[in-house]
């Protein structure tokens, strides 16, 4: 049996006294790419601000390789979840090298992270030709490969990614989906959220579909995309 990495049972958040998840339960087995889709204020990213601890949860448990997920968001990047937030969230007047080392502050193994250095560039090689250049004059699709290798750089057993293809052209989101696939080769497992469907139920082994803070549907990704009924009822797609 796979190694369950990510286990969520029963999470529910809210903001005052409005719910934005209701009853969530899903999971994350090591190797694996998994999907959330749903629509604007489905409660994607509310999802995301629970797991990596910035937003405490009103109820239920979320579990990471076999512990409880810690209190503080640092403590969760050690334990190796990271996420790679909504709207890319760069350093805009630090230096793509600097934004890099801002993912590695929490790491001690200097010669890990030297590796890690060789081996993001080796995967972005557009990052090694700017890496002294301000992350604020990077193009948009530039900014989310360094959102990407900024969370790479901490080593993460998961990759959480906040709409990684928002705002950027078909031809940047598919080099996009081909990291994320090589990420995933690599041994990290990821959790993507997207409203771009169908990109990502290509990509992903499973996915759940969100509504109002609902899971409404799971399945891999193949009988999701071959649900024409489903994607049109939520997705619009
Ligand atoms: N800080 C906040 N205070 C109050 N309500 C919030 C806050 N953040 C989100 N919400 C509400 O929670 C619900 C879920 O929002 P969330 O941002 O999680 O959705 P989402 O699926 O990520 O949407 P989008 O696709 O637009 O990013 C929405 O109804 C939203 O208005
Ligand atoms: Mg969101």
């Amino acid at each position: 049996m796979a190694q369950e990495l990510l286990k969520v049972e029963h999470l529910s958040a809210a903001y005052g006294g409005i719910h934005a998840l209701y009853d969530i339960s899903l999971k994350v087995d090591a190797g694996e790419i998994v999907a959330v889709l749903g629509a604007n204020g489905a409660g994607k990213s509310t999802l995301l601000k629970c797991l990596s601890s910035e937003k405490k949860a009103a109820g239920g448990t979320i579990t990471f390789d076999g512990k409880p997920l810690p209190p503080k968001p640092y403590q969760v990047v050690e334990e190796g979840m990271v996420i790679v937030p909504e709207g890319r969230q760069i350093f805009y007047k630090l230096s793509v090298k600097e934004n890099l080392k801002i993912g590695c502050c929490l790491r001690k193994d200097t010669d890990g992270i030297r590796t890690d250095f060789e081996r993001i560039y080796a995967m972005f090689p557009r990052l090694k030709e700017r890496e002294s250049q301000y992350g604020g004059l990077l193009s948009g699709g530039e900014q989310q490969m360094l959102a990407i290798a900024r969370g790479l750089m901490a080593r993460p057993k998961l990759l959480m990614l906040d709409e990684p293809s928002l705002g950027l052209a078909p031809i940047i989101v598919n080099q996009i989906m081909d990291i994320l696939k090589e990420v995933n080769q690599d041994g990290t497992a990821i959790l993507l959220i997207e409203q771009n469907a169908r990109k990502a139920l290509k990509l992903c082994d499973r996915a759940y579909l969100v509504n109002v803070g609902n899971i409404v549907a799971e399945g891999t990704g193949a009988d999701l995309l071959a649900d024409e009924k489903l994607m049109q009822a939520y997705l619009g797609q």
